[in-house]
């Protein structure tokens, strides 16, 4: 590191902020530009938020960057810009950073280190001085490969700036080459008017979600408030699984293999619940440990069997045997469940093995078997010695089922918790102690509820360096993911191999992909496999840690260091450093540990976002309507017109571009609407007469697009863009700005301009606009984007045709025959920078708009 300049470690305090450290609004801070982008490569999911911030005080002082990222995801990069200069920081091993922190707090300067963790998020802060009137750009990557829980991949999103910001933009890109079938939006973030500024656009193998939310929305949610965003954005999908063999990859020298399968019959189950009722469980943990007990009874298929175990430093069984999931003993066992009380002391021994010894005596061919084991405490009646509960714990079972444990609250001892299970081939879950612990437990359950598959074996001739290949249990709606490398990078084929047990038969699927077929994988991510397989690799070691001993344990620690530190991830093994300009105070960026006892304070915000509790923000979609395909049928004839006319067009117009294609969302449809403006021509684009707003766009002979498009607003406001400039008037004054520049904004009364480097946003009064500046084979062009439909404004002009329109089309059927024609057509999505190119179904002009265009056209921009 230069020695020369003052050296601070980067920083990376984690804590649980959204409670202990009340919110307040910063004044002299302005958060001017607010990025999230997502970017999800076939579950891979990597995420950089980017906060500009400029310091309005005419004096230095500390600007703060705080933001929560999910708990299984590793930082990977993290970048200061000030003043021009970056600083970026680097994963050093956690010893050598320590000592740099150390030096540091030898030297007198203050040092603060700070770990913690909410439910599902982590907290990363830092902060910077920055010079009176300066500003300064904090970046932050992280990377997590996205499980599969009960059918569905999550992407969870926090967004809490401190502050509504001018420029907030949220990006998420999801690609999947199988297919995406399900797409879902849920979260805080959701609700509200800024359900308003959530857009979903779906392709078949790309989805994207954007959040643009205006200032005056971003205080309007369920958990917003005069601080702006504060909350969670959750996007659920899954994805097509027409193959049962699973979907395989290979790029680069790496592969992964999702394996999947659902066309397998379930297997019966016998699963024994052992619940502590030790006195720590008193009152509502109880409570609800019987209510989620109750509806798991109900849940229980008929020919599961099942037991139930109560223990304080006494052990009760409910019945000797395992029995039947039949009504009568369902309803027995709910008196049972009904009965239980809290009282004594905690002996998990004699508990589990209790469970062990009912599951043994059960014959088992045929059926999957799980213990389940539910305490909120350390062993403290019967036998203690840790050690010696997971010895006999693990010859009791001696690997012939897994062994789930669920710690309840805070008090347990999770490491010992987690140690246990994973040596018997379970996981262990944290419960956390909160209005919705009983969905907790119900949705633990859920998750193991149905088990299709026992004793895999996934095997893979030419790869190496494998992730897990052997799992005991494959439960529906999950996934097994195997990543490694390929031996032979010139092998034409790959084949995977994976044997496993289904109800007492072996079962094999065997599959070769030829590798040589054309990737998917866009050339900017062609690296995200090769970073899947060290994440995966790094997370399962260090999950190994726990239960290796001796040589090995440093053998595989040694590993995982190794490539946290070629890929930059930010584990419990190392953490971040930065070089900054001009301080030396040092504070570590670690990755808070799960299982350390932390005081949780009621009430805490993040507990808001388990799989059950989601709020549904937009309600999805309505099935297709019925009337759309059959009244397209009806006007085929036009269809044979308008091909004619193309032609036509065609040789009569200019060489390349024909007419621009421009997109409308279709109620209760995944898929949108498209229809042609042949250019040239002078278009109202966008009109309200209420707020005396007028938005027209000029396009020209050949070219795509517009190469200039004007506003109009309270007859004292005129912008005008085109390909090189941005000029305003508002009255006398005048401003003028290059496309290609640094952010820029410019605010006066009712209107807004944010100009980035190629789009520009437009707010008048509540209408809000993005004009995108896109460069596609030595053209230049613009292009409207209508963010959103305004409420209780109504719009008119070519993009104010908004969805009511279609709706209303779709549901009468007197407007069938003006449909023309009814094809899924390519149309590239210019309305996002990324321009993909999705389908559309194609219809007319006048289909689309009920007028003709001649009153879409204006004689003057
Ligand atoms: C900052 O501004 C305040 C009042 O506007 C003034 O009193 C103060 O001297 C200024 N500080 C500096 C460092 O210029
Ligand atoms: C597995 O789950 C899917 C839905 O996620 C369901 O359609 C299917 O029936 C389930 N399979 C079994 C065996 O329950
Ligand atoms: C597997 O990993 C080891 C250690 O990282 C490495 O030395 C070796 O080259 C890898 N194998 C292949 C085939 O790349
Ligand atoms: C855009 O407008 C500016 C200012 O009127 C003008 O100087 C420039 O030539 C225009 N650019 C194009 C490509 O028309």
């Amino acid at each position: 590191m230069d020695q020369a300049a003052l050296r601070l470690i980067l920083l990376g305090v984690f804590l649980i902020s959204a409670s202990s450290d009340p919110v307040k609004k910063k004044q002299n801070v302005d958060i001017y530009s607010f990025y999230i982008n997502s970017m999800v490569t076939s579950r891979y999911a990597t995420t950089v938020i980017t906060s500009r911030v400029a310091n309005t005080l005419n004096e230095s002082q500390e600007i703060q960057f705080e933001v929560k990222i999910p708990k299984n995801a590793f930082i990977s990069k993290f970048r200061m810009t000030i003043e021009g200069k970056t600083y970026d920081g680097v994963v050093k091993e956690k010893e050598e950073a320590q000592q740099l922190y150390n030096q540091a707090v030898s030297r007198g300067q203050s040092a603060g280190q700070i770990k913690s963790v909410g439910r599902t998020l982590e907290d990363f802060k830092t902060s910077v001085t920055v010079a009176a009137f300066s500003k300064v750009t904090f970046e932050l990557t992280y990377e997590e490969l996205l499980k599969r829980r009960l059918g569905k991949y999550e992407l969870l999103i926090n967004a809490q700036p401190m502050q509504p910001v001018a420029d907030f933009k949220m990006d998420v890109h999801i690609q999947e080459k199988p297919g995406i079938s399900s797409l879902e939006v849920k979260g805080d973030l959701s609700t509200g008017d800024l359900a308003n500024a959530i857009k979903t656009t779906r392709a078949d193998k790309d989805a994207w979600v954007t959040l643009y939310p205006t200032q005056d929305q971003q205080t309007k949610c369920k958990s917003c408030g005069e601080n702006g965003l504060n909350g969670d954005l959750l996007v659920t999908y899954d994805v097509e699984r027409r193959n049962p063999k699973g979907e395989v990859m290979v790029s680069n020298g790496y592969f992964v293999h999702y394996f999947a399968p659902s066309d397998v019959p379930r297997i019966p189950k016998n699963v024994v619940f052992i619940i502590d009722r030790s006195g720590s469980m008193h009152g509502r943990k109880i409570e609800q440990t019987r209510l989620a007990l109750l509806r798991i009874l109900s849940d229980l298929d008929e020919d599961d069997h099942f037991g139930l175990i109560t223990f304080d430093s006494e052990v009760n069984l409910w019945k000797r045997e395992l029995l039947k999931a039949t009504e009568a003993n369902l309803k027995n066992a709910k008196s049972f469940v009904n009965e239980i009380t809290d009282r004594g002391a905690t002996d998990i021994n004699a508990a589990v093995l209790a469970g062990v010894d009912m599951i043994n005596r059960h014959p088992r061919e045929g059926t999957a078997s799980i213990l389940i084991l539910l305490t909120d405490g350390d062993p403290t009646s019967g036998e203690t010695n840790i050690e010696k509960i997971m010895a006999n714990v693990k010859k009791a079972i001696g690997t012939k089922f897994p062994l789930y444990c669920l710690g309840f609250g805070y008090d347990v001892n999770f490491d010992f918790l987690t140690k246990m299970s994973l040596e018997n081939g379970g996981v262990a879950r944290r419960i956390y102690e909160d209005s919705d612990a009983d969905l907790q437990l119900q949705g633990f359950y859920e998750e193991v509820a149905v088990p299709l598959l026992t004793d895999i074996q996934l095997k893979y001739p030419v790869g190496t360096n494998l992730t897990k290949t052997s799992f005991s249990l494959y439960f529906n709606g999950s996934e097994i993911v195997v990543s490694g490398q390929i031996t032979d990078n010139s092998v034409e084929s790959f084949t995977t191999e994976v044997i496993a047990v289904s109800k007492g038969n072996n079962v094999m699927y065997q599959d070769t992909i030829l590798t040589k077929d054309p990737s998917d994988v866009p050339p900017e991510n062609e690296d995200f496999m090769q970073r899947l397989w060290a994440y995966l690799t790094v997370k399962q070691l260090l999950e190994r840690q726990v239960i290796l001993k001796g040589q090995e344990t440093e053998d595989e620690k040694k590993e995982a260091l190794k490539l946290s530190l070629k890929y930059q991830f930010v584990t419990p093994l190392t953490s971040m450093v930065v070089t900054k300009p001009q301080e030396g105070d040092v504070e570590v960026a670690d990755k808070p540990k799960e299982g350390e006892a932390q005081p949780r304070p009621p009430g805490e915000k993040l507990l808001h976002f388990q799989q059950h509790h989601h709020s549904p923000g937009l309600s999805s979609a309505p099935a297709a309507h019925p009337g759309l395909r059959e009244m397209l049928k009806v006007s085929e004839y036009i269809l044979v017109c308008l091909t004619l006319c193309c032609i036509w067009l065609c040789s009569v117009l200019a060489p390349t571009v024909r007419s621009n294609r421009f997109l409308l969302p279709v109620v209760g449809q995944s898929k949108l609407l498209c229809f042609d403006v042949p250019v040239p021509h002078k278009l109202r684009l966008l009109q309200d007469s209420a707020s005396e707003f007028y938005m027209n766009g000029e396009s020209v002979t050949g070219q795509n697009g517009f190469h200039q498009i004007t506003f109009h607003y309270k007859t004292n406001h005129h912008l005008t863009i085109n390909t090189t400039s941005v000029r305003y008037h508002e009255g006398q004054n005048q401003v003028e700005f290059l496309w290609g520049q640094e952010l820029t904004q410019h605010n006066t009364e009712g209107v807004s301009l944010i100009l980035r480097s190629n789009e520009i946003d437009i707010t008048m009064g509540n209408i809000h606009v993005v004009i995108l500046l896109h460069k596609e084979k030595r053209e230049i062009f613009l292009w409207p984007a209508v963010q959103q439909q305004p409420k209780d404004v109504s719009l008119t002009g070519i993009l104010g045709k908004s969805a009511s329109l279609i709706k209303h089309l779709s549901t009468h059927q007197q407007f069938s025959n003006q449909i023309v024609h009814f094809d899924l057509e390519d149309v590239t999505d210019y309305r996002l920078s990324s321009k993909p190119v999705i389908k559309c179904w194609l219809v007319s002009f006048y289909a689309a708009m009920q007028r003709d265009i001649s009153d879409f056209t204006v004689t003057k921009l």
